[in-house]
Formats: C-alpha cells, structure tokens, sequence
C-alpha cells in the first residue's frame, strides 16, 4: 500500500466492525445515503477508491466515482449493488459467501419447525398465563414427519439446509437451473413441478430477473392445501399478493418468512394472518457471523489496495476482468 491514504465510501449504515477494521488504514468517506454524493467536495469525490457497503450501491453512485476500483458489499446477497454497471467499468465487486451458511441453514430450519409446529404461538400462550389458565397448548395440526421438501436453490446454503433435513427423514427435491450431478435428491427442471411434487418448498435463491415473482399463485396452487412455503432468500422471489391470498384462502396451509417484499415493511395483512411464522430478516444475524461478515467485506477492501486482488469476487466482476 502506498504511503498515501486511499479513500474508501462508505454509503450509508453498515457493520461497525467494517469501520473499525478500516479506519486506521484509510480515510472513509461516510454518507448517509448514495445520493448523498452529490454534496461531496468534487476532489473528495474523484478521490474515492474502494467502497464498503450493506445494501444499495446503485449505477448513480458508480457513476460519481470515477476513480473506483471495487465494491466490497456485505451479504451474501448483492442484489443492491448494480452490478452491470460496475462491471462495464470494469470494478470488481465482493461479496461474503460461505461464512453465513451454516447460520442461514440452521434458521432455515428453525424456521420451518416454528412454521409446522407452531412454537412461537405456544410460547406467547405460555407466557400469557394461558396454560394455567386454560389448560394445554392445542396440538399443532401439522408436523415435520414424512413431509415432502422441496429447495429452491440448491447453491452452497441450500445444501446446507438439505443437509441438515436429512436426519429428520424427509424426502428431499430440489430446483435449480441445471441439475446437480454431485447430490442423490430428485431433480425437477422447472419451479412449477417441484412445486407439484412436494408438500413443503423452501426457497433460498437470490434476487435476479429470473426469480422475480417465481414464487406466483400458480405455483403455490401446485403446492397444494397442506402445503407449507418457506423464504429464506429473498422477497422479491414470491409473488407477494398472491401468497397472502393463497395464506387467507386455504390454497395452502401455512408459511414461514424471513425476507420481504419491501423490507422493513411488512403488510398488516400478513402479519394478521395466524397460520404464518415470522421473522425480521435474521437469518444469517447472530454476532459471530456477522462478525465473520464484517471481515470479510474489510479483508476484500484491505487486500485489494494491498496485492490487487480479493478474495471473494462475485461472477458478474472477476477480478482480471
Ligand atoms: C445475505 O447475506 O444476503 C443475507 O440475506 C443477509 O442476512
């Protein structure tokens, strides 16, 4: 690294440990918002070199950078990060892959007992006073044992949640673009006859044109009136509307979710819904691996000015681009 420091943007909030591993070998630029950019001094603006970011990096703000070299985004995720742009400038961009896995997958299946069992409702019960005061906690009207699951995204976490179904005896599909020659699960080529063939569908695809609104009534009619959805991916990829209409109908039984539509908003609708389990987008938020995030998007930065490379660059901006 040269003596001189390089600026690095930070648009926005992020993982304080990002900062902290940072901001003794760079100057951060900090802004509130990626339009925020535009009240930058010109030559602060031009300085800019590297970037730290969770959440939206749009072409806007590539665009008033005209000395960036790379994006380090945090998530594994990086659907807020346009990534075309930066790709036709030929920046790189990071991501942190694989060290929230096994977090994810755990929620995941977490997720999907809560969802059958319905263990957050018990609890309030208990809590309430109610078990006393009434008497037992209604028995759940479904259950894990001898259901049929099907993943949508067979990709590194969603072989960590396959993994982790297995013991408990279930049948195991799955959907990807291409089938996988390394993994015994059936395969089906398209969203609609996995859907069909199973009675529980958990989706951990990542927020690209294709999966946009894949998740439609169609298929969650194909999922059937026992069927269960879990999202641990993201919003974008249900047909919002139409699952809380598919939840008030009957067209199927129940869902679990950690991701929306518009987060941090969550339709009253569906948060009035009593055969759904919710959660705020925690899946992979516990503090070790947010911590083991937070590294990774400051070992990114810290090893592109240092070797000019990084460790985790996304497809659409290898490094030697
Ligand atoms: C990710 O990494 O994309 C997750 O959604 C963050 O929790």
């Amino acid at each position: 690294m040269s003596s001189e420091r390089i600026a690095v943007l930070i648009p926005g909030r992020i993982h304080p440990r990002v900062r902290s591993r940072l901001v003794d070998a760079f100057d951060l630029v900090e802004i509130d918002r990626a339009e925020d950019v535009e009240g930058l001094p010109e030559e602060v603006r031009k300085s800019i070199r590297g970037a730290a970011v969770s959440g939206r990096f749009p072409a806007s703000l590539i665009a008033a950078l005209p000395g960036l070299e790379m994006i380090g985004s945090f998530g594994v995720g990086y659907d807020g990060v346009d990534v075309k742009a930066a790709a036709a400038r030929g920046i790189v961009v990071t991501n942190t892959p694989d060290v929230l896995n096994d977090e994810v997958a755990d929620t995941t299946i977490a997720l999907l007992l809560n969802t059958l069992r319905q263990f957050p409702a018990a609890e309030t019960y208990l809590r309430a006073g109610r078990w006393e005061a009434e008497g037992p906690f209604p028995l759940s009207p479904m259950s894990l044992k001898g259901r049929r699951v099907g993943i949508h995204g067979l990709g590194r976490i969603g072989l960590e949640i396959a993994a982790r179904l297995a013991p408990f005896k279930v049948e195991i599909r799955y959907h990807t673009r291409r089938p996988r020659s390394d993994v015994p699960y059936g395969y089906h080529d398209s969203l609609l006859s996995l859907a069909s063939a199973v009675d529980t569908l958990i989706s951990i695809v990542p927020a690209t044109p294709e999966t946009k609104g894949s998740i439609n009534a169609e298929v969650l009619q194909a999922l059937g009136a026992d069927g269960v959805l879990i999202n641990v991916g993201r919003g974008s990829t249900v047909d919002q509307p139409a699952l809380i209409r598919a939840l008030e109908e009957g067209t199927i039984a129940a869902a679990g979710l950690d991701v929306y539509a518009d987060e941090p908003h969550v339709p009253d609708a569906l948060i009035a819904l009593p055969n759904v389990s919710l959660l705020p987008h925690v899946a992979s938020g516990s503090i070790p691996t947010r911590n083991a995030m937070a590294d990774l998007v400051a070992d990114n930065v810290i090893s592109w000015f240092a070797e000019a490379k990084v460790l985790t660059p996304v497809p659409e901006t290898p490094q030697n681009s």
